[in-house]
């Protein structure tokens, strides 16, 4: 491979077929379990092909004089400083779009676990503690006529309210600005944060982590909610404190919750919040389908190389870097 191409760190090992359009167009070092593995790279670094799971902070940057391009493997960003990256000139790239439709299947797949109890009821057939059917047994909530409140009217929550129509369920968001469309196409109506939590049934989280985010849903905010509610987080963990969401599913302050993120992340087996018999949680697989991922690495591979060739990236979140 000639020296003279450009070099990259990619955070972690990806199947082959991934990244098939970096080849030939940059050397690149691939981490054994992220970029903090490989110290000894970073002074040639030009390119950082990150995962979420990767903090790319101030003192990780200092450390690599020579990077111009940041790109991400997720949509979501909250593990680069941003602002340290723009104050060094250097773009930072993320693959919207690509994981928009499964992270809104899982999204209903949480919400209909939750309100049927799939996890529980699976449990229970698989100890044997399906002995006779009961006109009682495993009870859950309809969806049909329910309302669901979105908070954060994007891509995600857009795919989620067409998903949820199918459903009969109703919906009410929050969003910065208004969405038109969204709300002759589906009847959703757009409402303050504290009526959306007042009203829903299920609410379910599609707010980017933000310093205003982070926290968002806290003692205050769930106590809002209905006894009978049910919360899904496909977001990021620590839009929800977690210690405030447990005394709410223990206490009942509301009904129910599906995760698929969580604060800390990963949720260590040992933790409380997996023995609530009303709390069901997956490990962060909103994008987790091959043509997903794949789709998402290519993104990020194009940012990477139009990053290190000079060019614009395609999807950049800090465009403020160029002239
Ligand atoms: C993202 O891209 O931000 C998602 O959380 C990955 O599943």
């Amino acid at each position: 491979m000639p020296t003279s191409l450009p070099f990259a760190l990619v955070s972690r090992p990806l199947p082959d077929d991934w990244l098939t359009q970096l080849s030939g167009q940059c050397r690149m070092i691939i981490g054994a379990t992220g970029l903090a593995s490989l110290p000894e790279h970073f002074a040639e670094a030009e390119g950082m092909f990150s995962l979420l799971t990767d903090r790319v902070d101030d003192a990780l940057l200092a450390q690599m004089p020579r990077l111009r391009v940041v790109s991400n493997m997720a949509v979501g960003v909250d593990n680069i400083d941003l602002a340290a990256c723009t104050r060094r000139q250097i773009p930072v790239g993320h693959t919207p779009g690509v994981l928009t439709e499964s992270t809104a299947d899982v999204t209903l797949a949480l919400l209909l676990s939750a309100a049927r109890r799939l996890p529980e009821a699976s449990a229970d057939a698989k100890a044997g503690r399906w002995t006779t059917w009961s006109p009682t047994g495993w009870l859950g909530a309809d969806l049909t006529g329910a309302k669901l409140g979105i908070v954060g009217m994007g891509k995600i929550g857009e795919a989620v309210t067409a998903r949820a129509q199918g459903f009969g369920v109703r919906v009410i968001y929050t969003s910065r600005g208004a969405h038109p469309t969204i709300e002759t196409r589906f009847s959703a109506v757009r409402v303050p944060l504290e009526t959306l939590l007042r009203e829903s049934d299920f609410v379910s989280l599609h707010v980017p982590l933000t310093a205003e985010t982070c926290g968002l849903i806290n003692e205050s905010t769930l106590r809002l909610m209905k006894r009978t509610a049910m919360l899904v987080n496909a977001a990021r963990g620590p839009v929800v404190d977690t210690a405030a969401l447990y005394r709410a599913l223990r206490e009942g302050w509301i009904a129910g919750a599906a995760l698929d993120v969580t604060d800390p992340e990963p949720l260590p087996a040992d933790h409380p919040l997996y023995q609530l018999p009303n709390c069901f949680i997956v490990p962060h697989i909103g994008s987790a389908t091959w043509g997903t991922r794949q789709r998402m690495a290519e993104r990020a591979g194009e940012n990477l190389l139009a990053g290190l060739r000079g060019e614009r990236l395609p999807y950049c979140v800090n465009p403020e870097v160029y002239p």
